[in-house]
């Protein structure tokens, strides 16, 4: 279940928060280039297992592998650097910076001139940041914002911040991306193209786990899904089986929001 095969192995993890069991033992795993819901009602746990994934906060015990390494405890940004990215449920962007300035931050994750080269402005230092500005613009296009390159971010409508955010993701040159509820504020015809945009992700090769509460993109677009509640695994399999899975149902019907 856990073996060196998966890039990302979970292994019994929990946390609490006084007395909030968020996340109650939890295992999963995930295939290199797959794409995996994590479903479940409000306040399931959804967000804290991305928050112990992306090293926000360590887990109270349990594991957690990428690569087969131990990653539990370690920092966001030595995080980043593996290759690990992430949006956020509540947008987090600069946003008094502009839609293109918000990419380049992400960018300059992974640029190798340091703060030498910044002080003096080395010719390599000005090629970097041509191509960073390239590649910025580039990404931007594949979300479908480089027209609003040089709006201020925060003018955007907040789905698009959401489409800003995941380019800024992208960026870090991440080899696994946590997109959590990426289609809040979406309309229809939106959320269709965020669909394309998550399987196009994953044949550039990178492996996609995806909290989202629109079912019908999750179902579309997802091998397998994970569903908590109240801290807990209560399923997982490939959509169909859980969609007709009683403890999922059960889950939902009794949790109205
Ligand atoms: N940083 C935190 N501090 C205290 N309680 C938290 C924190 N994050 C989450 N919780 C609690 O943990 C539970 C799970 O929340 P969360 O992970 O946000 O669920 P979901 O994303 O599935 O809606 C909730 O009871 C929530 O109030
Ligand atoms: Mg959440």
């Amino acid at each position: 279940m856990t073996s060196n095969a998966h890039l990302l192995a979970i292994d019994s993890i929990s946390k609490a928060f006084g007395g909030v069991q968020a996340i109650d033992t939890v295992s999963f795993a995930l295939s290199p280039e797959s794409i995996t819901g994590l479903i479940g009602p409000n306040g399931a746990g959804k967000t804290t297992l991305f928050n112990l994934v992306t090293g926000i906060f360590p887990p109270d015990s349990g594991d957690i592998r990428f690569r087969g390494e131990s990653i539990s405890g370690k920092a966001v940004h030595e995080l980043v650097g593996m290759g690990l990215g992430r949006t956020f449920q509540n947008v987090e962007l600069f946003s008094s910076m502009s839609v293109l300035e918000n990419v380049l931050v992400g960018l300059h994750t992974r640029t190798s001139c340091g703060i030498i080269g910044s002080v003096f402005r080395t010719p390599r230092l000005v090629k970097e940041e041509r191509r960073a500005r390239e590649r910025a613009l580039e990404l931007l296009d594949f979300v479908g914002l480089a027209d609003l390159a040089h709006q201020r971010s925060s003018d955007l409508p907040f789905g698009w911040q959401r489409l800003l955010e995941l380019a800024r993701a992208l960026a870090s040159k991440p080899d696994l991306l946590l997109l959590d509820e990426p289609a809040a504020g979406l309309n229809m015809g939106e959320t269709d193209t965020l669909g394309e945009l998550i399987e196009s992700i994953r044949k550039h090769g990178i492996t996609v786990l995806l909290v989202e509460h629109d079912m019908a993109l999750t179902m579309k677009t997802c091998d397998r899904i994970v569903v908590l509640d109240r801290g807990k695994k209560i399923a997982e399999g490939p959509p169909r089986t859980i969609q007709s899975d009683e403890a999922v149902m059960a889950a939902y019907l009794g949790k109205p929001k």
